[in-house]
């Protein structure tokens, strides 16, 4: 079974990227294989316009990642929030996926987190997050992950380890983990 694993930042020391790495360590027993995005693929992707999908069509970069999405048997996705929202790129992203196919990501088990340094652990992005993917098909997670008052890999690996937050954290692992092998026909429920 394999995973696509994004983080919405490529910034050195990124946040997100780092929760998303202690994600997937969470996730190792699962046996899951991985397959990362590189998110510099989002920021050079060019900007979305209709005249440019017109005369050029969707860029290749972005065709072969919808093949890749298409593979994946769950979908991490991990994003900053900016002014509220997600980041413009990955915006972006989502809608030259979208034009590969309307139902990309059609009943892949989805889990969606963010991490701030700021109070609300990036609860707005990761909000507007889902109503794109599942237009898409996505089958989110009810269980988000919201790291909040988080600077550094260290906050929030300790995070992981406090037992309130792990009342959070715990639904939205085991939730995408038995999920993803009830889709394959491998869980109990
Ligand atoms: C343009 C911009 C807008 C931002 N807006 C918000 C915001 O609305 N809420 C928030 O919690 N943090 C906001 N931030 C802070 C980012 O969430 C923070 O820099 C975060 O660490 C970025 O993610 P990264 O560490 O994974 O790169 C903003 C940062 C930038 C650059």
């Amino acid at each position: 079974m394999t995973i696509l694993a994004l983080a919405a930042s490529s910034r050195e020391n990124s946040l997100n990227a780092a929760l998303l790495d202690v994600i997937l360590d969470e996730l190792a027993p699962a046996g899951f294989a991985v397959d990362r995005v590189d998110y510099t693929l989002f920021e050079e992707t060019p900007h979305y316009s209709a005249r440019s999908e017109q005369t050029e069509g969707v860029p290749q970069p972005m065709r072969d990642l919808a093949a890749r999405i298409q593979a994946a048997d769950g979908l991490i996705l991990i994003t900053p929030e900016y002014n509220h929202a997600i980041p413009g790129t990955l915006k972006n992203g989502i809608d030259w996926l979208s034009r590969v196919s309307v139902t990309l990501m059609a009943m892949k088990p989805t889990l969606i987190g963010g991490a701030s340094a700021a109070p609300y652990g990036a609860w707005r992005a990761i909000r507007s997050l889902r109503p794109s993917v599942e237009l898409l098909g996505a089958l989110t997670l009810p269980y988000m992950i919201s790291m909040s008052g988080v600077t550094s890999k260290a906050d929030i690996t300790a995070r992981f380890g406090d037992p309130l937050a792990r009342a959070k954290i715990d639904p939205a692992l085991a939730g995408f983990r038995d999920l993803v092998a009830l889709r394959q026909g491998k869980g109990s429920a």
